[in-house]
């Protein structure tokens, strides 16, 4: 592939405890493609994007991100890389005490580029992207008012608010009914397409591989063990692959 690596990293090792989770994985990230990081539950998926950006510290091993290798970098570069990366979280991770909109406007205010705008901007901004993930009608609502689907799209609405050159999505169509997944996965197909943002999708839904997914690297006891095109991975006889196709 031609494309520029973003993110690559290298043999890494992360346990607790002594319980072995990650075990030598190496993976590159290319511009402008969603990887997909398939496996089951408690293959250290999460973990993996927790030591990307440094919320948690790997044992051993490299990873480079945007050309920096994050373990020996100082907190203020660390901070830098960490701007340029959206983040959607498992859970969501609203805020419980603030509206959508105040929701979205939280970290655009802490940005070192938008806090330049004036407030009106900041809210003209944070309604277009509401908007752009269908949900200018819940700009008032608290996140309890919103359901699963609803939450996903308001933290993808924060993310955009920033405009990352990287998303990360963790688990994005996890514990949501097929037609709320349907929509989160184009969600994500629209948002590679109109930001060009690379982005690395967490995930053991399928369907949701195989729509968004470039490239995807099944995981399984902390090691890759097949990589390919959602076609060529579907051929893949091992049982540990097949399992998905099930
Ligand atoms: N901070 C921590 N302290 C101790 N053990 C941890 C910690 N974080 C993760 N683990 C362990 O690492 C393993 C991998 O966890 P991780 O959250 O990465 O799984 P996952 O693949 O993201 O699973 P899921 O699909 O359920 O989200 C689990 O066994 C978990 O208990
Ligand atoms: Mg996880």
């Amino acid at each position: 592939m031609s494309a520029e690596r973003i993110l690559y990293i290298n043999n890494l090792y992360k346990s607790f405890d002594g319980k072995k989770v990650i075990e030598g994985l190496s993976l590159s990230l290319f511009s402008g493609e969603n990887l997909v990081i398939l496996g089951k539950s408690g293959t250290g998926k999460s973990v993996i994007m927790k030591c990307i950006v440094r919320l948690m510290e790997a044992d051993k091993g490299e990873i480079n991100v945007f050309g920096t290798d994050v373990a020996n970098c100082t907190e203020k570069e660390m901070n830098r890389i960490r701007a340029r990366i959206g983040y959607l979280f498992q859970e969501g991770a609203m805020y419980d005490s603030m509206t959508v909109l105040e929701n979205l406007l939280f970290p655009a205010r802490r940005n070192p580029r938008l806090r330049k705008l004036p407030e009106s901007e900041l809210i003209k901004l944070a309604e277009q992207h509401l908007e752009s993930v269908d949900l200018a009608d819940a700009s008032g609502k608290l996140p309890s008012e919103l359901s699963g689907g609803m939450k996903k799209r308001a933290g993808l609405a924060r993310t955009l608010m920033l405009s990352p050159e990287m998303i990360i999505y963790d688990e994005p169509t996890t514990g949501l009914d097929p037609h709320t997944s349907e929509a989160i996965i184009k969600l994500i197909l629209k948002v590679k397409k109109i930001y060009n943002t690379s982005s690395i999708t967490i995930t053991h839904d399928i369907n949701c591989a195989e729509k968004t997914g470039d490239r995807l690297i099944l995981l399984h006891d902390g090691k890759i063990i097949a990589e390919g095109t959602y076609g060529e991975l579907k051929k893949n006889p091992a049982e540990q692959v097949q399992l998905f196709f099930n």
